[in-house]
């Protein structure tokens, strides 16, 4: 393609046709486009913004730069759900089984963790043996087992989203709502879907912090997502304080699997059985154990054995009290996720480990009144590394408005 008149119609703010689009794309993927060109492409789009089908012909692109996988034999419908993440959101761990028992199909491509918190993949990485790198062919024998799988990202799929997203960290075009779009629309395309769901968070634990920024997000996303053939809803949901009562690895795994027979926290079950899009039905697979006998037949086919401690088990734990008592006025999401994060519980680079033992469990939540004493969270450690720092950031968290 010629590059240069493609890169200064975007400096003009000027609309791509979807054929420019595909060969940039293709350019990105087979290296004839080099990575300053494409930087640079991705700034103009940073500042100029694209309309939404210029967005839907570079998720199309971006989709079809690797394999779209297909379930020859199984029957749909085939559902997944997306969240843009947040402090304790546990909640794809509850939701694939629990839409496997609903009768449908989850094919969950999941994603690690950077900052604060684990993802989803670390998390259930915390049960010994589960495995999050199955290939093509294992993912849809269990699919075909459980109804649901949740494993990584491999290398076939999407591989431009991997290429852009690298070169997007680096140059400060990460928040570009048409980037984003394409980003994470074209990886769930790749999964072969009929269904999406999009749980887009809002508040100091999430990407998008504010109401207005998270709706405009959602939009986008949901505009796109239909022009791309798919049905898709969204939700906006809270994060300016933390999902539940545990944040880190293990101890999501536990409030997942609480939550799986019914129990755990209710703002946890409540979400789970918005986004199932049929709450009466969910609470029923939940109650009659269906849901948690889908999850024990994912990580059993996953590899994962249920019958041992979760890796971490056994750490120690710290309590912090509140002084006189009086009204929860604040118990913020990212400063109980940075709690968690110099803990140990999340990662700064992508080739850093998380340890899956380690965490908070938050015992209060924005408006509770307590008594003087009363224990506001637990510190999970392994003795000692973090330790003054967590214990001074989730004292700067919660906020007591005494009565
Ligand atoms: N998640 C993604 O997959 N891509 C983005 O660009 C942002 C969040």
């Amino acid at each position: 393609m010629r590059i240069q008149p493609f890169l200064e119609a975007k400096r003009e703010g000027l609309e791509h046709s979807s054929g420019d689009i595909r060969a940039f794309i293709d350019g990105v993927v087979d290296e004839s486009i080099t990575r300053a060109q494409a930087a640079a492409w991705l700034a103009f789009v940073n500042c100029k913004g694209m309309s939404d089908r210029e967005t839907a012909a570079l998720t199309q692109a971006m989709t079809e730069s690797g394999r779209v996988l297909t379930w020859p034999g199984l029957s749909g419908p085939f559902v997944d759900k997306h969240s843009t993440g947040g402090v304790g959101d546990k909640i794809s761990i509850i939701l694939a089984p629990v839409w496997a028992a609903m009768g449908f199909r989850v094919p969950m491509i999941s994603g690690r963790g950077l900052g604060i918190t684990g993802g989803t993949l670390d998390k259930l990485e915390a049960i010994p043996g589960y495995r999050t790198d199955l290939q093509p062919e294992e993912l849809r024998l269990v699919l075909a087992e459980a109804g649901c799988f949740i494993s990584g990202q491999t290398a076939e799929l999407a591989p431009a989203d991997r290429i852009l997203y690298g070169l997007r960290d680096e140059t400060g075009t990460v928040p570009s709502i048409p980037l984003i779009t394409a980003s994470i629309l074209s990886k769930k395309l790749a999964e072969g879907l009929d269904r999406l769901v999009l749980d887009v968070k809002c508040g100091s634990g999430a990407f998008m912090k504010t109401r207005t920024s998270a709706r405009k997000l959602a939009d986008s996303l949901v505009r796109v997502g239909r022009a791309a053939g798919l049905e898709v809803d969204s939700v906006i949901s809270d994060m300016s304080q933390p999902l539940g009562v545990a944040v880190g690895n293990a101890v999501e795994i536990q409030e997942s699997i609480d939550c799986l027979k019914g129990g755990g926290p209710k703002p946890v079950r409540e979400l789970v059985e918005k986004l199932s899009g049929d709450p009466e039905a969910c609470r029923q697979v939940m109650r009659s154990g269906l849901a948690y006998e889908h999850f024990e037949r994912m990580v059993r086919a996953q590899g994962g054995d249920l019958s041992k401690p979760l890796h971490g088990a056994g750490i120690q734990s710290e309590i912090v009290a509140c002084g006189r008592g009086g009204r929860v006025e604040r118990c913020d999401a990212l400063g109980v996720g940075q709690a968690a994060y110099v803990l140990g519980a999340g990662r700064s680079k992508a080739s850093d480990a998380v340890h899956h033992g380690v965490g908070v469990l938050v015992h209060v939540s924005k408006g509770d009144v307590v008594e003087p004493g009363q224990k506001l969270a637990t510190l999970l450690h392994d003795g000692g590394k973090g330790l003054d720092e967590a214990l001074s950031a989730i004292r700067d968290a919660i906020g007591i408005q005494e009565a």
